[in-house]
């Protein structure tokens, strides 16, 4: 899958004494299989971003194209195709187990075969998933609450995965946990943007680097 971003800008509340231009012109490409990681100091622009690239907020001027076809003619087809989250993933939680958790999204699109899902991004993000799989979410580490979180945005295997700041308020083992996720996601040939003000972090995996 290939996101392109063409002439894209954003402004909150505009027309209003709120509004507040963010970026305006911004053209950039996400080719399949690439890692483009999208810094800047805050108050840059980066969730803003994010978010039109997820197709969750349609951008105020220009185009979001995926595999050259206007992304907003029919966006509930590609957003099936992208796993997205806020930052802190693991604040949105509001299942009993992790298995629910998890199972959500690919429950949502009318995917059938919940186990499978449940079963690939657990290994994906590094949990054992028969022992995770009846445990409240809410009862689990920092670093095992992120990475179910991560679990929750993949499980209906997308192709596009759009992290904010997946590193913040991690401890040093975690964030190696979360780099081997990220490597592994990539050899499979998925894309991903991630929102950092730390690009050293990442430097290993980026292929292209987006300064806001
Ligand atoms: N919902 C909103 N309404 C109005 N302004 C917002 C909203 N969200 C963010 N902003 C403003 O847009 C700018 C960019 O914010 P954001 O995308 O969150 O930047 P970053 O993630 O780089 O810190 C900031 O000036 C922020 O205050
Ligand atoms: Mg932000």
């Amino acid at each position: 899958m290939k996101v392109e971003l063409v002439d894209v800008g954003f402004t909150y509340s505009p027309g209003t004494p709120f509004e507040r231009r963010v970026f305006e012109g911004l053209n950039f490409k996400i080719e399949p299989g690439k890692f483009v990681l999208i810094t800047g100091r805050n108050g840059s622009g980066k969730t803003t971003l994010l978010q039109i690239i997820a197709l969750v907020m349609k951008p105020t001027s220009g185009k979001v194209l995926i595999d050259g076809q206007d992304a907003w003619t029919s966006p509930r087809k590609w957003r099936r195709k992208i796993g997205f989250s806020f930052q802190f993933p693991e604040n949105q939680f509001f299942s009993l187990s992790v298995f629910v958790e998890v199972v959500y999204a690919p429950k949502n699109f009318g995917i059938k075969s919940l186990e499978d899902s449940y079963q690939r991004a657990m290994a994906l993000v590094g949990l054992e998933p028969g022992s995770y799989r009846n445990l409240i979410p809410y009862v689990l580490s920092g670093g095992e609450k992120r990475k179910v979180g991560i679990a929750s945005i993949i499980s209906h295997d997308p192709e596009l995965l759009v992290l904010d700041e997946p590193m913040v308020s991690l401890d040093w083992p975690s964030r190696k946990e979360m780099l081997s996720f990220l490597e592994k996601w990539k050899a499979s040939g998925k894309s991903a943007a991630v929102a950092t003000h730390n690009t050293e972090l990442f430097k290993k995996l980026a292929d292209d680097i987006l300064v806001l």
